[in-house]
């Protein structure tokens, strides 16, 4: 058997990648060029993240600075280095209005800051004699990366099978609805939660904007069961939803959130989580009292400097604002597709995020329609992202609204190629 590639994809079918790899080469803004020299709208900002547009010579600088002075050191024990204390402080400024006294854990990337958020959740109760309470709740459609936890919590089924046993302690409610959620509180027993955790706007799970009032109901119902709230900020934050965290669109103040993607803007791995110092207190007041837990890269003084180099750009180039102003710019780039054959829906997010969901009638027979958008769109220079009953957009927040409309004209022309090749 002989093999084209050694690289093995993640989330992909290798037999149909193998060979047909779509190899990109360079970026400026929100565009990319392949290898042969064919320039593609970056609708999704390569997977939600590189928020700031690609070519960013900032934060390169930042980051071969860093790799002069110091490239890398762990930060177990007493370690540090100047850019993720600089860093640390700068997110808990920012995050104070949220979340009380914040203290921040840095991992590598979403995943890493899941499994952190988690597991200090099961050791806080642990350490403050509530040890029972180890059951996590997640919500169906909902993503939260693919490590243990992660894994376990997520709501998207396919992830799970044949992975094994997924975590014991855990279980899902469906996305929207809080009377599920309070119904499963009462069916694990109350004192048995530890977290709840929920993403502000539902992503990878196909962008499903939550009902209004549903996340301040779901931090009452955390809050009058002592669960804590772990609101997954990871797509959310820095500017995807207009403003620094994205949970400050809801007025919510959960116990922790988690970050990764645009903390850097996707140009070196990061992530981590922002803790309130209730739940920071026992380790930080205790009497030797360690939360065991960290990676190698926890800290990395590279990574920390591009992210430094990455907040000073959203900061100065006001990217906050322009994530609010693109969520009526994609709506309105993403409604005429309504009308295309193929299309049920036009799903605008709240923020720079978005999808078209394919009809039911014609998904049950065609199960590749996502798949085939995403392949006639890329064909005529978009790219955008198959996910479950359709294809979502999240583009850059450097995008204008004329790199909008012309995406737009080239979807409405691929949805119409898929329309007529059904
Ligand atoms: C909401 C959310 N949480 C967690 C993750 C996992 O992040 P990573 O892929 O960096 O592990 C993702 C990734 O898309 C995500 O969208």
């Amino acid at each position: 058997m002989t093999s084209e590639t050694s690289f093995w994809h993640p989330f992909s079918d290798m037999a149909q990648v193998r060979g047909h790899e779509f190899v990109i080469e360079r970026g400026e803004g929100s565009y990319v060029w392949d290898v042969g020299g064919k320039k593609y709208f970056d609708g999704t900002a390569s997977l939600w993240c590189v928020n700031v547009g690609h070519g960013r010579h900032e934060i390169a600088d930042a980051a071969r600075a860093q790799m002069d002075t110091l490239a890398t050191y762990q930060t177990f024990g007493g370690f540090a280095n100047k850019p993720v204390l600089e860093l640390a402080d700068r997110l808990a400024a920012s995050a104070q209005p949220i979340v009380d006294d914040p203290k921040v854990f840095f991992g590598l990337g979403g995943g890493d800051a899941i499994e952190t958020a988690a597991k200090l959740a099961r050791r806080y109760f642990a350490a403050t004699g509530q040890p029972e309470r180890v059951h996590i709740i997640g919500r169906t459609q909902g993503y939260h990366g693919t490590h243990g936890i992660g894994t376990s919590i997520g709501g998207i089924a396919a992830n799970q099978v044949g992975m094994g046993p997924v975590d014991p302690a855990v279980s899902s409610v469906p996305w929207d609805s809080l009377e599920a959620l309070e119904a499963e509180f009462e069916r694990v027993g109350p004192d048995k939660v530890a977290a709840v955790f929920a993403e502000p706007v539902i992503g990878a799970g196909g962008v499903h904007r939550v009902p209004p009032g549903y996340l301040q109901g779901l931090a009452a119902l955390c809050t009058k069961h002592g669960a804590l709230f772990i609101a997954d900020c990871v797509i959310a934050a820095f500017g995807r939803l207009g403003t620094m965290w994205g949970v400050d669109r809801f007025d919510l103040r959960p116990d922790m959130m988690t970050f990764a993607k645009g903390v850097t803007s996707g140009y070196l791995p990061l992530g981590g989580v922002v803790i309130s110092g209730r739940i920071a207190e026992p380790f930080w007041e205790g009497d030797g009292l360690w939360f065991r837990h960290g990676q190698t890269y926890s800290g990395h003084p590279t990574c920390c400097a591009a992210a430094l180099a990455n907040l000073d750009i959203i900061e100065n180039e006001g990217l906050l604002q322009r994530g609010r102003e693109l969520e009526d710019e994609i709506a309105s780039a993403l409604s005429p597709l309504e009308s295309a054959d193929v299309v049920d829906q036009a799903r605008a997010g709240i923020g720079a995020l978005g999808a078209v969901s394919f009809k039911p009638e014609l998904l049950a027979d065609h199960a590749d329609l996502p798949l085939r958008t995403f392949a006639a769109a890329k064909e005529r220079g978009v790219l955008v992202r198959p996910l479950g009953d359709g294809v979502a957009i999240s583009p850059s927040l450097v995008t204008t609204e004329k790199d909008l409309e012309d995406a737009s004209a080239a979807l409405t022309d691929a949805l119409a190629a898929v329309a007529s090749s059904l």
